[in-house]
């Protein structure tokens, strides 16, 4: 009986989702002949720095997340950025990682690696306390301020490259009561360091499949919108090098845009949720795919299949409802690069 009504809900909520999305949609969580690679991201989850130290956007999108890696497959989460509100950690055995992290997404279906970027809030803290957290916790994997990661599609000749990078180190910090934009990088050589780094891997790439994620926008419609320093120096560089999207949060809400043929994912919703739209006229025109700011929504997070051909992105809702799925292609690396 029990199995019964197991499947049964799990037959209607997969059923809700094929109501959306007809296409491609593969539901069973099967491991042994996988032919793809699939992760989830999300970012600005960082729960209060006050009893009970998570919201209930939070919890909410902490348990979909557990559903939709369990029933639709994760491998990882890429997590962008604040953390911690509002201050970051102080060090690596802050009990905010109990609080705020460990006790809240505890899903077994996401004990699996997160790979952890900071943002503005964690930079008003300790950031080396979370690469030092690295050591503490399995899933923790925060290796330095920017990395590289590097994944093959099962069974399949095709490769993804993920570029983490730290937009706080390459732009700046910013007062969000203030409505700041970032006011330029503490450390103008750091900076350059990272700048040249992204630069060099980009330009290295051959991967089929190529990922940018930090923290701020590149695009965003939402209330801090674009970030100039990023349309100065990370956007020449996604348009030159044909990456396949731009992840990132800050803006806490979830939005797709589309530009030149790269994808712009803003996933900030996992702990507040906000709906203005100011910036809507200070992105490309017609680039804005889709957008969902409501509260009643419960915050939520996008689910990622990389598979030999292509990129499918489903954007979630905490509630449980599958809102928006996009395809993105493989990219063209055989195409002479531009001049
Ligand atoms: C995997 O797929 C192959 C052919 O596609 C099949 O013969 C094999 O039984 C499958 N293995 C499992 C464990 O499902
Ligand atoms: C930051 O955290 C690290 C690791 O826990 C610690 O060694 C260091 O002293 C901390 N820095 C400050 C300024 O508290
Ligand atoms: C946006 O959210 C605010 C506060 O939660 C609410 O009062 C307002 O009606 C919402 N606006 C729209 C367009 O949904």
């Amino acid at each position: 009986m029990a199995m019964c009504f197991l499947f049964l809900s799990h037959l209607l909520r997969v059923f809700s989702v094929i109501m959306c999305f007809p296409n491609t949609f593969t539901h069973r969580n099967d491991h042994r002949n996988r032919t793809s690679i699939r992760f989830l991201a999300v970012g600005d989850w960082g729960g209060l720095p006050l009893p009970p130290y998570t919201t209930p956007i939070e919890q909410a999108t902490a348990r979909e997340m557990g559903r939709a890696a369990q029933e639709m497959g994760a491998d990882f989460v890429l997590s962008l950025g604040d953390n911690f509100y509002f201050k970051g950690v102080r060090s690596a055995q802050d009990p905010r990682f109990q609080e705020t992290f460990e006790r809240v997404f505890t899903a077994p279906s996401l004990n699996i690696p997160w790979y952890v970027v900071a943002g503005n809030h964690d930079h008003s803290g300790n950031v080396t306390a979370q690469i030092a957290y690295s050591q503490v916790s399995d899933r923790w994997h925060f290796p330095d301020y920017y990395y590289e990661l590097n994944f093959g599609v099962p069974q399949t000749g095709s490769t993804l490259t993920v570029l983490m990078v730290d937009t706080v180190l390459l732009c700046g910090n910013t007062d969000d009561h203030a409505d700041e934009r970032p006011r330029g990088p503490a450390n103008a050589a750091a900076a350059g360091r990272q700048l040249r780094w992204l630069q060099g891997r980009m330009e290295a790439a051959r991967a089929d499949f190529l990922l940018v994620a930090g923290h701020y926008p590149v695009w965003s419609v939402a209330e801090h919108g674009p970030t100039d320093c990023l349309l100065e120096k990370l956007h020449p560089l996604l348009v030159k090098h044909k990456a396949t999207a731009y992840l990132c949060g800050h803006d806490h809400n979830l939005q797709y845009l589309e530009e030149l043929g790269v994808g712009y994912v803003v996933s900030g919703a996992g702990n507040f949720m906000e709906n203005s739209t100011r910036h809507r006229n200070h992105v490309p025109r017609g680039s804005l795919k889709f957008f969902s700011g409501q509260l009643s929504t419960l915050g939520g997070f996008v689910h990622v299949e990389v598979t030999e051909e292509q990129m499918v992105i489903t954007f979630i809702q905490a509630r449980g409802t599958s809102l928006y799925r996009t395809a993105l292609p493989r990219r063209d690396t055989h195409a002479s690069a531009a001049p």
